[in-house]
């Protein structure tokens, strides 16, 4: 992969986003999902009410030309948070380092900004760190995904990378 662009979300990237968020092993990772990630019209209607969210900031990442995923900030009681999300065949290749990078590069420069991951998403845990973020608590919830309670850490960046 050599070109990697952060674009605004258009209409035409969501239904690679619902494929892309549909797939179970990737739901299995991130744990804290949605009860129906299969649902295609629950998708959608969700999605419009976060594109039209003031306080959340989306970017399509664009890998050598193809929709690779999202990443994306948002307030979780006042305080900014990072996700990301890219569909199974653009793994493994440094997109997420690099598409989070460039997001608090150029995107969000809110300090302090914060994310979570499931204790067991390493994938997940190491893009943070590669993107200088320390763990800074932890916490637990029911995961959809595996339909039990959950262990994830919190973690913050703190300065500019
Ligand atoms: C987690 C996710 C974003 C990682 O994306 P990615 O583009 O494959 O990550 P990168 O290629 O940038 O990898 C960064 C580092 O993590 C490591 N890594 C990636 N996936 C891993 C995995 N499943 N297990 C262990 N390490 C992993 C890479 O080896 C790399 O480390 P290194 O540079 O020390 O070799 C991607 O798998 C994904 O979208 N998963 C489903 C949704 C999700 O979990 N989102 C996050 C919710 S908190």
């Amino acid at each position: 992969m050599n070109e990697l662009l952060l674009r605004p979300v258009v209409a035409d990237d969501l239904p690679t986003f619902f494929d892309q968020q549909a797939d179970p092993d990737a739901n299995y990772m991130a744990a804290f999902t949605v009860k129906e990630p299969t649902d295609r019209a629950a998708f959608m209607a969700r999605w419009q009410r976060i594109l039209a969210e003031p306080t959340v900031i989306i970017r399509t990442i664009v890998a050598d030309g193809e929709i690779a995923g999202s990443v994306l900030s948002y307030e979780e009681e006042g305080r900014p948070e990072v996700s990301y999300w890219l569909g199974r065949a653009f793994w493994g290749r440094g997109i997420a380092t690099r598409a989070l990078a460039a997001f608090l590069a150029d995107v969000n420069r809110t300090r302090p900004i914060y994310a979570r991951a499931a204790k067991d998403n390493a994938g997940s845990l190491r893009v943070l760190e590669k993107c200088g973020f320390a763990v800074v608590g932890e916490d637990k919830g029911f995961a959809n995904a595996r339909g039990a309670e959950t262990e994830e850490y919190v973690l913050a960046l703190f300065a500019a990378p």
